[in-house]
């Protein structure tokens, strides 16, 4: 399962996995060195022009890497502030001021070099300009290899709310080079491990027990356990994106624990908890709600909480958020209808479900 080394400077032949839109696909190509190893990848950029979207931890690194592939295109780069602080829509009008300098026409390619910050700006702008071009994704986050990078979702926050601008804007490809992974800071590798938890308690509980069993060499970046839990989760979302892109029913499993996630996000200030923290939180709340309300048992919930804790994730909102703030903020969430509470909510580990007209007062319960 994961990619095979080849020798040479640690580049490998890369796994790939397709994500099937009815006539359309794209690749999500897996492999350690892919950087390094452009023939795997440059098929992706079609036009004469790219424009490298990346932010000041990450270029350092990445940046002339990626350039030096593209000698035979016109390639600009623009380098953004950093931090979910800066996933704004004054970001995505900087990436149209750059692609307006270029001049970008239609034919151009966004390439996003970052984490999910990054890739969902500057997705968003591919998605807009022009009425959309071509966007490559190229994560270099644990947690944008395994979410953010595959399937589509793009957009920027607005202070009442996590991604509330947004649109769906398939990537050309998604080129993973695990890589990227040494230079990745340790709180954001296990925030990362998050949205990786979450696909075994939502839909694969033998998943979860793998994850179980090889958490502590997961953190310690084990190169081919890493590569196997990365190629995992892709497969996962791109079943899920492919049966239901513009989510319309399933999709919405993967956010399960979001809706608490965001509003904590929103309540703690952008930035404060890293999203995969958020969401930790928010799968151990709803967690705990499905067995308040007699759904799952609540020893599943336990034995989430005590899995995330190994990834070294927080499972408790922080002190100082109000539980009525929390409340409010989740009612503005894109999953609601008719004003309505819609949450995702489980049976337990590996069997997650939407919940319509989810009762608030059990909600705030959970929320302390
Ligand atoms: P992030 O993009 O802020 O990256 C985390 C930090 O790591 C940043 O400081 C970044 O500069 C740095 N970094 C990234 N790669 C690095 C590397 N290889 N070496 C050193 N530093 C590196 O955060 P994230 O956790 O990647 O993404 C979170 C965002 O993704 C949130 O905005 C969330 O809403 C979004 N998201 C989107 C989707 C989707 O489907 N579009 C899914 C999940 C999450
Ligand atoms: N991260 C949730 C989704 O892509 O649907």
């Amino acid at each position: 399962m994961a990619p095979q080394r080849t020798g040479g400077r640690g580049v490998s032949a890369p796994l790939e996995i397709a994500v099937a839109l009815g006539a359309r696909r794209y690749p999500i190509r897996i492999g350690a060195g892919l950087l390094d190893q452009p023939a795997s990848w440059r098929d992706a950029i079609g036009g004469p022009q790219a424009l490298v979207v990346s932010n000041a931890a990450v270029a350092p690194h990445y940046l002339p890497r990626v350039c030096a592939a593209l000698r035979d295109v016109a390639c600009a780069t623009v380098i953004l502030p950093d931090g979910e602080a800066h996933k704004t829509l004054d970001s995505a009008v900087r990436v149209f001021d750059a692609l307006a300098a270029m001049p970008a026409n239609r034919d151009a390619t966004v390439i996003a070099l970052g984490g999910g910050v990054i890739g969902d700006i500057a997705g968003f702008a591919a998605a807009c300009w022009m009425r959309g071009i071509a966007c490559v994704q190229v994560p270099t986050t644990l947690l944008a290899m395994v979410d953010s990078s595959v399937g589509g979702k793009t957009g920027v926050n607005l202070p009442q709310g996590k991604n509330l601008i947004g649109a769906f804007h398939q990537p050309r490809a998604v080129v993973i080079d695990t890589d990227t992974l040494a230079t990745l800071p340790a709180r954001e590798l296990r925030a990362g491990f998050a949205e990786v938890v979450k696909y075994g308690a939502i839909g694969d509980a033998t998943f979860f027990a793998w994850l179980e069993a090889h958490a502590e060499a997961l953190l310690a970046r084990d190169a081919a356990l890493l590569a196997q839990a990365i190629a995992t989760s892709c497969r996962h979302k791109a079943a899920i994106v492919a049966r239901d892109e513009t989510e319309q029913g399933e999709r919405a499993l993967l956010n399960f624990g979001h809706t608490f996630g965001h509003a904590l996000e929103t309540c703690a200030g952008y930035g404060t908890l890293r999203h995969g923290e958020a969401v930790a939180i928010g799968m151990c709340l709803a967690a705990r709600l499905s067995a308040a309300l007699g759904r799952a048992p609540a020893a599943d919930a336990e034995r989430l909480a005590a899995l995330l804790r190994r990834f070294g994730l927080p499972t408790e909102p922080p002190a100082g958020i109000a539980a009525d703030a929390l409340l409010s903020t989740m009612r503005i969430d894109k999953k609601n209808r008719a004003g309505r509470l819609r949450l995702i909510l489980w049976r337990g580990v590996g069997r997650a479900e939407i919940a319509d007209g989810v009762d608030a007062a059990a909600v705030r319960d959970v929320l302390g």
